[in-house]
């Protein structure tokens, strides 16, 4: 029983939800960090820079081919040229992998809304606060839990029902409260025990105003590598989540249009994320303060901050942590419709079905990696030189393994296999213009691979 496929009811819808999947953790507690640490506005250039290049580049073509396809990931590249299914197999993977430990995380943030909205944010400014929560057995399995049946139940809504309608709803609220949030930072001002008064606009000057003070050409190529990392990341970029995403896009809407807006909407809620945290970390902490950032800052340096500011404290917080929930709800909703729509084209599965196969293989797996923490502890030592835990060894074989070659295999499917023309025509079939068209095929082809592998050696460590 082959029945339609659904599709995203209009361009609006398609924008949010993949701008709701783009904007997510990485938005909020790694790019302030990183345009903190490298240079400011040095950073912001480059990033800007690459998002309209190498960004657009790989954004368009992924969304293409889900389009040209009809398909979630896992079948898509099949379906276009016989021989390339081994990518969509690996970008099949790659959700897989992801969804776990996103929710555990997810699980992380429900609590901290909860302790801040209930007004008890003092209590996570304890120092060893967030290390007890994750340590206890079966606590943090309870709030992921919470946080994984609200995805469950806007993948089963489906894509216009579940998807396209919640991004309608939540995007828009998110961005009114990172703007809120934004505001409220700039005007803080804070005087330490020294009796020294920082405020929140001399942060603010530290995150825009380009600090090329002793930067060398080795340091630019390190800045450009971090930057190129981050934004990979962040548009949601080799982990088959926009060829599924993709695969709802009708035919007349206009691709180069919304690329750009979801672009545009993922790098300004970045910079805002910045411009959110960035002036508070300065005011209450200084310089020093800033080198916190993935769970650190989120759940031990911004609680911190959150009880200095007494009561007033706990709104913000709970302000602040229902806005990463949205965030991080709209982004796993995005991973796990990769798999399920992967699951529901290869196996001709029903919704059910399929969310059912993939639910199970989640939550079992999101149980292991909250386990990770307590029962099941280990450490490991990982190619680039860290030490991890379950969560830690999930995100380095995702991010810093597969993703690379996910991406730098579809640079060589589209550049060289079924060439840029393919994609061109495809982004030009609803009879909109294609904008930079040259600058696409010449990324496509060589620049993009190059900078990938580039990428690639540097983050599993082969180069130093
Ligand atoms: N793009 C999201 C962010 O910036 C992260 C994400 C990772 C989304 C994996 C989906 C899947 O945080």
């Amino acid at each position: 029983m082959e029945k339609k496929r659904s599709s995203f009811g209009g361009s609006i819808g398609f924008v949010l939800a993949a701008a709701g999947s783009a904007v997510g953790l990485g938005n909020i507690w790694r790019f302030p960090y990183l345009a903190a640490k490298d240079g400011g506005g040095l950073f912001l250039v480059i990033y800007l820079v690459l998002a309209l290049s190498f960004g657009f580049t790989l954004l368009t073509s992924e969304v293409a081919i889900g389009r040209k396809a009809k398909q979630g990931p896992l079948t898509a590249y099949s379906g276009i040229k016989k021989g390339w299914g081994f990518l969509g197999v690996l970008g099949c993977i790659v959700p897989a992998i992801i969804m776990p430990y996103y929710c555990a995380i997810g699980g992380w943030v429900v609590k901290y809304l909860y302790v801040f909205a209930a007004g008890n944010g003092a209590q996570a400014a304890a120092d060893s606060y967030f290390t007890d929560f994750i340590s206890k057995p079966y606590e943090p399995i309870i709030t992921m839990a919470v946080f994984f049946l609200l995805v469950v139940a806007v993948i089963l809504l489906g894509v216009n029902k579940g998807i396209e309608k919640l991004s309608k709803i939540l995007m828009p609220i998110l961005v009114v409260l990172v703007i809120g949030i934004s505001i409220f930072s700039l005007t803080v001002s804070h005087s330490d025990a020294q009796g020294v008064t920082r405020t929140g606009l001399e942060g603010f000057k530290i995150l825009v105003i380009p600090n090329l003070k002793g930067v060398s050409f080795s340091q630019f190529l390190s800045i450009t590598v971090e930057a190129m990392g981050q934004l990979f990341f962040s548009l949601s970029i080799a982990m088959g989540i926009m060829v599924a995403y993709g695969s709802y896009v009708s035919d007349d809407t206009n691709l180069n249009r919304s690329i750009n807006q979801i672009e545009i909407f993922d790098t300004v809620i970045a910079v805002l994320a910045g411009v959110m945290i960035i002036p508070t970390i300065y005011a209450f902490k200084g310089r020093e303060g800033m080198e916190a950032n993935g769970p650190g800052l989120m759940f031990v340096a911004l609680p911190k901050i959150f009880s200095e500011m007494g009561f007033v404290g706990n709104i913000i917080g709970a302000l602040f942590f229902a806005m990463v929930l949205f965030a991080a709800l709209t982004s796993a909703i995005s991973i796990m419709e990769a798999v399920v729509a992967s699951l529901m084209d290869a196996f001709k599965l029903s919704r059910g079905k399929a969310s059912l196969i993939e639910g199970t293989v989640a939550f079992v797996g999101a149980v292991i990696v909250c386990l990770g923490y307590n029962k099941l502890y280990l450490e490991v030592k990982l190619p680039n030189g860290s030490v991890g835990q379950i969560l830690d060894i999930l995100d380095y074989v995702s991010n810093y393994v597969l993703m690379p070659i996910i991406a730098i295999g579809t640079c060589i499917f589209i550049g060289w296999v079924i060439k840029p023309k393919a994609i061109i025509e495809e982004v030009e079939k609803s009879g909109h213009k294609m904008g930079r068209k040259g600058l696409y095929s010449v990324m496509i082809k060589f620049i993009a691979p190059v900078l990938l592998l580039i990428l690639f050696l540097k983050s599993t460590g082969i180069v130093k």
